[in-house]
This record gives C-alpha cells, structure tokens and sequence, in this order.
C-alpha cells in the first residue's frame, strides 16, 4: 500500500506537500522536483539548527512513493497566519513577537549559508529586464553593506508556527547570509501581498525596534521586487513588483 495515503494532508503548494505521519512532519517535494533542490533544502535547514534557533530538526532525507522527502520534527500548533485570522484582534501582539522572532534570527551566524549578495546578483541578471535596470539594481545591490547575519530568506505569518512551548520557524530554503535590511525588505513585501494592511506597521515596528532607518531598507526594495518577479501569483503581483522595482528612492 501506498505510505502515503496513510498520512494526513497538512499543507500544499504547487511544488510540496506536507504530511504528519502520526510522529513526523513530512515534506514531500512533486514529482518533477530536482533532486538538488530537496538536497539543497536538507543541508541549509540542518545548518540553520547548528546555530540553536527554535527549528523542527531534519530526521530524514528518501523517497516516498517515488518522491524526494523531507522528514523532520513535527511542530504541533498553528501558524502564525492562522492564530491572526482567528484572532484579528491581536495582529499587533503577533507582530511584536514576528519582528522579536527575526532580530533574533539576524543575531545569529552560520559562516557556510549562501551568501544573499551571490543569489540576488544571479536573480537580478536572469530577469527579463533591459539590460540598463539590470546595471542599475546590480549597481545598488553593489554598493550596500556587507554583512554576514542569518536571514530567513521567505519570512513570512505562514513560517512562524505557535504553540505552548513557544515560537517556532518552518521553511528554510531561502535562508542567506547577508544584510538584514534585505531579508526585512523581501518579508514586508511578501507582508504588502497578502497582508497590506499589516506591511507599515511590521516595517515601523522592526526598524523601532532594531534602530534601523526605514530608507535603509526601502533601499532594498527594488532588488527585492526584482528578485521576487519570477514568483509573481498573478498580474496584480506583478504590477506592483514593477512598480517597487521602478521606485529611485525614498524621502
Ligand atoms: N516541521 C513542521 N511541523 C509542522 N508543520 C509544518 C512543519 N513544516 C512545515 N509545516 C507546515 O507546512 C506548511 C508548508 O511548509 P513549508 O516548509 O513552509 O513549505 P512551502 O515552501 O510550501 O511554504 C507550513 O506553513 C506549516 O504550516
Ligand atoms: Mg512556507
């Protein structure tokens, strides 16, 4: 019998399923999945445990029915983006413990992680922007501070996972080394998606609480916008990415 129509159905997207196999949470990658992107996520999740953050630990790596696995701890509780639809009421509460949750994750290291500079210089370059935009993002890609802290790459209210024992964080393959302005740009425009109402008030709220300019990180939105365009769910998305992407600069 099939292992897995013995599991429950968690969560879906168009390239994962996740599972609970009764003990474990298991990520089951479709079938047309690279076998380097599940290999890749198993290595950058594992070294993202080795700095001690609260992370479901990989247990296992194998097929299942034919397809790539991620087989890790299993978070019991709710997302973060669940707890604020059932409770609207406390969207600031669970975004002072959002930002608390992400400075916590830039005070962190891991030396090995890719670097965030590397990865948007490439996302920048296989745009099907006109060469003169390209030279201009690479340009200020090119000129903002280098620096080292863990960032999550795709934080997000669906990665924040909430339960008695505290605050957990899923979904690691996106997580870089780099400057936190760019990890706090790419998550307030994942927050101006889907939560716009939420986006102002994370980016005061984080540059409050981390000291932080928000121009500084709004500096950050056209490489973002750039490096987000080949995700773009719908021709709103991309309207409003192009639109972040044309932005020079704030005052
Ligand atoms: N270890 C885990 N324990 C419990 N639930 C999990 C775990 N990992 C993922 N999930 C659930 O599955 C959802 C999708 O997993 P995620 O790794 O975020 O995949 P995606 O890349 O599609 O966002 C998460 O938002 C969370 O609800
Ligand atoms: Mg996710």
């Amino acid at each position: 019998m099939s292992e897995l129509k013995k599991m429950n159905l968690i969560a879906s997207s168009p390239t994962i399923d996740v599972y609970d196999d009764g003990e474990n949470a298991v990520k089951i990658f479709k079938p047309d999945s690279a076998k380097t992107v599940v290999l890749y996520e198993a290595l950058t999740h594992s070294r993202v445990e080795e700095t001690g953050l609260p992370i479901p630990k990989v247990l296992e790596v194998r097929k299942i029915d034919g397809r790539w696995s991620i087989i890790m701890e299993k978070i019991e509780g709710q997302t973060m983006a669940d707890a604020l639809a059932e409770n609207p009421n406390n969207a600031m509460k669970y975004l002072e413990s959002f930002v608390d949750i992400q400075l916590k994750i830039h005070s962190k290291r891991s030396p090995k992680i890719s670097k965030y500079k590397d990865f948007l210089m490439r996302k920048i370059n296989e745009t099907s922007l006109d060469d003169v935009k390209k030279y201009e993002l690479a340009t200020r890609l090119e000129s903002m501070p280098k620096h080292v802290k863990l960032c999550h790459g795709n934080y997000s209210l669906e990665n924040v996972i909430l339960n008695k024992r505290g605050v957990f964080i899923v979904d690691w393959v996106a997580a870089k080394q780099g400057n936190a302005s760019a990890d706090v740009a790419k998550t307030y425009l994942l927050l101006s998606l889907k939560y716009p109402e939420l986006a102002e008030s994370y980016l005061d709220l984080f540059c409050k609480k981390s000291d932080t300019k928000k121009k500084y990180v709004q500096g950050w939105l056209p490489i973002m916008a750039a490096a987000q365009l080949k995700h773009a769910k719908s021709d709103e998305e991309l309207e409003l990415l192009n639109k972040w992407i044309d932005v020079v600069d704030y005052e």
